[in-house]
């Protein structure tokens, strides 16, 4: 969100409500007090044993917290599995008939219905069959797959297993997939041929099929048949999960892990062109994500439908989807497809429907819902929603308003909830019941997380004052490490400022002393919610046979946050007819979807003959921010050639979106 406009919206809707007070039903019934906070503070390792002990354990932890900075070890003498925790000790409590998944495929027609106890015989099925192919406690597993049902069983019968998940958004391209799967070095994948998105069936398996190309070792694919489409065939490597899955007995005898043992491996993007493999333990992973889940949606498990739309592919799918929501044993509602498949009210159908009482998505699902009309919702019933929830970039007041007047009836609380990939789980929120949140504000750190916002030395801000947005303590669900990396780990995280965990958001503390995220701070950029490295589009673009040098910024942008706009110059210099401008320039931005995946396409790419570069040959970014949106540019006297700039400013003027 740039600077400028996002403060004045923030100031305009200051003045027209200052907070939003729970009402006194809500705060009647909610799970979170205002006590918490005392009691974590007081004592915050004691209050976090106090949540893990809520889990099952095979072996009782004695140890809490063990921290050789940055290197953090929770709970370490104890052990548990984690399937047992999401499903297992759900059975055995009577609640095997609960449903856990009311599965949404993206076909109207196509709906499945699993049980705790189904789920129970699906996961161990799946966790036989692992095992049957080799399969063994600490083997990396790679999943790519669409968002069905499958998808959850693979994850937990990996970790049943004790064989840590790296899953992959089905949205990458072959090369993503072969990146993560060769730095992971996992040697299983499973996939499906492919999945339903915006009313067709699009493949994956031939995406698995080139990307193991490049991957020698992988010697098993598992294959879900979802779509029915064709799909290429390497006998002794590839096998259907039907036949494979499905001859195996439901029963399967877990095994007990350590806290520390690895659970999943997330590759996310950094501020390179490298993605990092984020891997995250059990125990503490797991503490942080039920007791996030049930504070922060303040889950009542007998009554409580909750919806999550992440693609499970993400972090907020791990954590909110499957880890958080089935150690609490709550009813979920899993969706396949896009928000306007089968019509642009599909969402308010699902909600009428299924009686969804908690709703978290990204501001960016919000805007277009806005830009669809507020119509499409009112002329449903979606009085069963009590809470709503926000995640993945800072979400501007006007969203908030609208989401919590539109879809939540101006009944249900909105909790806008900052975290990331490698926090495991949610560390600014208001709690429902406790805060009055402000439209557009995190507001405060859960209980027993500490963060603060800095100035560059890393000194503290007063009220009303921005900075660096760090963690000062560590926590349950962080990040154990970057996944064969530990200097990196350390270098990215832990050296800007000693012992404190640098996040690469900024954000400001208002006169209250309540926390606002305002955007990244380094070269990540956020599109939709989704984190895509500036350096990572440069790489994919100067792969092009024509181009030469490439500069991505992130520019700001009404619908999804942030959209990625490259400064391009060509090999070959000279005159281009437009004819083939835009014929260059939409295979430039189909080298990078095929590349990365279509979310990273550029929105617009600008071909210009040279690029802004200091006197020591730096491209100067920042004035392309500027540029990109159509601010006045600064000052442009460190540059070698000032001309450079203003020119480019010209060309970008010429230029409507490149976007389809
Ligand atoms: C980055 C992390 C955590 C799940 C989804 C994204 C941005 C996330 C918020 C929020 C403002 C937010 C930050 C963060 N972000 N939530 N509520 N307000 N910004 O996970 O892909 O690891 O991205 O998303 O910039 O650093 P991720």
């Amino acid at each position: 969100m740039s600077g400028g406009k996002h403060e004045e919206a923030v100031e305009a809707l200051l003045q027209e409500h200052r907070s939003f007070a729970p009402s006194a039903a809500f705060a009647a019934q909610a799970n979170a007090t205002a006590a918490i906070y005392d009691e974590a503070n007081a004592d915050p390792e004691a209050w976090w044993a106090k949540q893990a002990s809520a889990l099952t354990w095979e072996k009782p932890f004695t140890k809490v917290l063990e921290w050789d900075a940055p290197f953090a070890q929770w709970f370490s003498d104890g052990t548990l599995n984690a399937s047992v925790n999401c499903i297992d000790r759900h059975v055995t409590a009577g609640n095997g008939d609960k449903v856990a998944f009311h599965w949404v495929g993206e076909p109207e027609t196509d709906t499945r219905t699993i049980t705790y106890n189904d789920l129970l015989a699906d996961v161990s099925q799946a966790a036989n069959a692992l095992e049957s192919l080799g399969v063994s406690e600490g083997d990396r597993v790679a999943i790519y797959m669409p968002m069905i049902p499958e998808a959850v069983v693979a994850m937990l019968a990996c970790a049943r297993i004790g064989a840590p998940h790296s899953v992959i958004f089905g949205g990458f391209s072959a090369e993503a997939l072969s990146d993560r799967i060769l730095d992971a070095d996992a040697h299983f994948v499973i996939t499906a041929d492919g999945g339903f998105r915006r009313g067709e069936a699009s493949a994956l398996k031939p995406a698995v099929d080139e990307a193991l190309k490049t991957c020698p070792d992988v010697k098993a694919v598992l294959v879900v048949r979802r779509t029915g489409q064709e799909v290429a065939w390497m006998e002794g490597r590839d096998l259907w999960w039907h036949d494979v899955v499905a001859a195996q007995s439901t029963i399967h005898a877990p095994k007990a892990f350590p806290a520390e043992h690895p659970l999943y491996i997330m590759y996310t993007s950094g501020t390179t062109a490298a993605p990092k493999g984020i891997f995250h333990t059990t125990g503490g992973y797991l503490t942080q994500a039920s007791t996030t889940h049930r504070l922060v949606f303040d889950i009542k498990p007998e009554t409580d439908i909750c919806w999550t739309s992440a693609d499970i592919g993400w972090v907020t799918g791990h954590s909110y989807i499957v880890y958080g929501p089935l150690c609490n044993g709550v009813t979920s509602v899993m969706y396949e497809g896009t928000p306007d498949a089968g019509g642009k009210d599909r969402w308010w159908r699902i909600i009428e429907e299924y009686g969804v009482t908690i709703l978290y998505t990204a501001p960016t699902a919000i805007r277009t819902f806005m830009k669809w009309g507020e119509a499409l919702p009112a002329a449903h019933d979606l009085s069963s929603l009590r809470l709503l929830g926000s995640v993945g970039e800072p979400i501007n007041p006007e969203a908030w308003m609208w989401y919590r007047k539109n879809i939540g009836g101006d009944r249900c609380p909105v909790v806008d909830t900052w975290w990331q990939t490698e926090t495991g789980g949610i560390m600014i929120t208001p709690l429902p019941g406790v805060a009055s949140p402000k439209p557009g504000a995190a507001m405060t750190a859960f209980p027993g997380i500490s963060v603060d916002v800095v100035d560059n030395d890393g000194v503290s801000v007063p009220n009303g004052h921005g900075g660096l947005l760090v963690i000062t303590a560590p926590w349950p669900g962080m990040l154990r490490g970057i996944w064969g990396d530990p200097d990196r780990y350390r270098e990215t995280y832990w050296s800007h400022f000693d012992g404190v965990y640098f996040a690469g958001d900024g954000a400001k503390r208002d006169d209250d002393g309540d926390l606002w995220l305002l955007g990244r701070v380094d070269d990540v950029m956020n599109i939709s919610g989704h984190r895509l490295s500036t350096a990572e589009v440069e790489h994919a673009l100067v792969g092009h046979h024509a181009v030469a040098e490439a500069a991505v910024v992130g520019a700001s942008d009404d619908t999804t946050g942030q959209a990625i706009v490259a400064f391009v110059t060509l090999k070959i210099s000279g005159e281009v007819t437009q004819g083939d401008e835009a014929a260059l320039i939409a295979d430039l931005r189909s080298h990078v979807a095929l590349t990365i995946s279509p979310i990273a396409k550029p929105r617009q790419i600008i071909l210009t003959p040279e690029l802004p570069k200091t006197r020591s040959g730096k491209i100067m970014r920042r004035l392309l921010r500027d540029v990109a949106e159509h601010r006045s540019l600064g000052d442009v006297t460190t540059l070698t050639d000032p001309t450079v700039v203003k020119m480019i400013d010209a060309l970008m003027a010429n230029h409507a979106n490149d976007d389809d």
